[in-house]
């Protein structure tokens, strides 16, 4: 079993050329990265995240109808010469520090043919060194950024670090499943043996879910390239992550926070009014409207 030195982490990953068709019609034309949830889009939050756990460069992950992400990450001179001279100082700022959050570099991905393919398409920029995988669907609101947590796990053990959550249920048949034990040293780690991806509830190992959250040794992708594709001809992660299993240590990370599926319609409106209450501006007098709010 080989362990690898831990390296800074500079680098994430983030996958954004999937079809987004559980948010449809919303996403027939715009991509659902760039979906608002309170007053800024998902990839934003996900861009954020990755910088507050120290990356440097985000390689985002785009494909056919998503240029809209690029032009939001772009810096605007028209608007911001605009704004500049109405005096709007306040927005301006905002706009400005939009564009300089990170370098960002973009790769396509022809067609989506899953999260391993997407990750695979990452290959050449992220070269022979250790990097985050976020997937901007997944909003985590947490004290510590969800990533910055994984990264100081990473530091500990050099090891791929993959972020879990316990799910109630039959809800397990909807993730990557985590077959682990609880590390003795530190409760927050979970030695993994073996990964199954939606599993039959009463089949399932545990309750250990796997969310969007990775931190991935580069061996990842050799194990990308050597899958073969599965359900509806895709390359899944969980696959690779699997077969990496054979040569190197794997653990889950229980994270502390608390996790939005903003990719499904239910998810992305509990998310709305969770963040909105939280919303240093919005959130005092969006708390006193639900008040009043019949129901
Ligand atoms: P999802 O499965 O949640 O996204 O993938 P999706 O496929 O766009 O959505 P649905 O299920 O059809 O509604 C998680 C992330 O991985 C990206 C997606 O853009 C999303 O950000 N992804 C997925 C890719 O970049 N390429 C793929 O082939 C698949």
């Amino acid at each position: 079993m080989t362990q690898i030195k831990p390296m800074k982490i500079r680098k994430a990953v983030i996958p954004a050329a999937g079809m987004g068709t559980r948010f449809l019609p919303a996403t027939k034309a715009t991509p659902k990265e760039m979906l608002c949830l309170v007053d800024k889009p998902l990839i934003q939050y996900g861009v954020e995240e990755a910088v507050a756990a120290g990356c440097t460069e985000i390689i985002i992950v785009t494909g056919r109808g998503k240029t809209t992400m690029e032009d939001h990450f772009d810096k605007s001179s028209e608007l911001e010469a605009s704004l500049a001279a109405k005096n709007k100082t306040a927005l301006l700022e905002v706009v400005r520090s939009v564009s300089k959050l990170a370098k960002i570099t973009y790769t396509r991905q022809a067609e989506p043919l899953g999260l391993g393919h997407a990750v695979l398409m990452a290959k050449e920029i992220v070269g022979d060194e250790p990097f985050c995988v976020l997937l901007p669907d997944d909003i985590v609101d947490a004290d510590v950024a969800c990533l910055k947590q994984m990264v100081e796990a990473f530091n500990e053990t050099g090891s791929t670090i993959l972020g879990s959550e316990v799910v109630e249920g039959a809800a397990i048949s909807a993730y990557g499943c985590l077959d682990c034990t609880v590390d003795a040293k530190n409760p927050q780690l979970l030695a993994v043996k073996n990964m199954v991806e939606k599993p039959k509830a009463e089949e399932a190992p545990s309750q250990n879910a796997i969310i969007g959250r990775y931190i991935l040794t580069p061996r990842i992708f050799e194990m990308i390239e050597g899958i073969k594709p599965g359900a509806g001809g895709e390359l899944q992660l969980t696959d690779a992550i699997k077969a990496l299993l054979q040569h190197e240590k794997v653990y889950g990370f229980s994270y502390k926070g608390k996790r939005h599926d903003a990719g499904d319609k239910q998810g992305f409106l509990r998310a709305t009014v969770e963040l909105g209450l939280k919303h240093p501006v919005l959130g005092a007098s969006f708390r006193e409207w639900l008040k009043a709010f019949p129901v």
